[in-house]
């Protein structure tokens, strides 16, 4: 069975409360079950660990985490940390697997500052502004 590590950063476990009408009213557990729902509708069936940590040092010792684990692909949102953390960004240059980088949101539609992503230059694949199904995505870019 394929499995996927997906790296959630800070502020994503606010997602229901934080900003609705920039990331929409689900929670990120509703938005987890969302996705695994609809990922067996594909027809798949995976092993994905879901992850989230407010503290950046926790998510670099995650990522490290996975250069021992079989994974097909990681899947990131390092939330904020994705414009300032050249921490997160040497860890994922680490994992020798695909890696995905996740935002709900369109940031390039956004803030000046959102603009630069020190982490996606590790990213193979980048979805964005994609909202609940963006996960999904992230999955299905890695499998179809
Ligand atoms: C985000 C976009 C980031 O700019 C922001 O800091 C987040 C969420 C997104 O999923 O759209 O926390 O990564």
């Amino acid at each position: 069975m394929k499995k996927f590590l997906i790296i959630n950063g800070p502020n994503l476990n606010m997602l229901g409360l934080r900003e609705p009408d920039v990331y929409g009213s689900l929670t990120l557990n509703e938005i987890i079950a969302h996705t695994e729902t609809r990922v067996k509708d594909f027809g798949f069936d995976l092993n994905v660990e879901w992850y989230q940590s407010n503290i950046e040092g926790e998510i670099v010792s995650k990522i490290q985490s996975a250069l021992s684990i079989d994974i097909t692909a990681l899947i990131i949102n390092p939330a904020a940390y994705s414009h300032t953390s050249v921490a997160i960004l040497d860890a994922l240059k680490i994992v020798k697997k695909p890696i995905v980088e996740v935002h709900l949101s369109n940031t390039n539609k956004r803030d000046e500052f959102r603009q630069k992503k020190l982490t996606a230059m590790a990213a193979d694949v980048i979805i964005e502004g994609q909202g609940k199904n963006s996960y999904l995505l992230a999955l299905l870019s890695q499998l179809l």
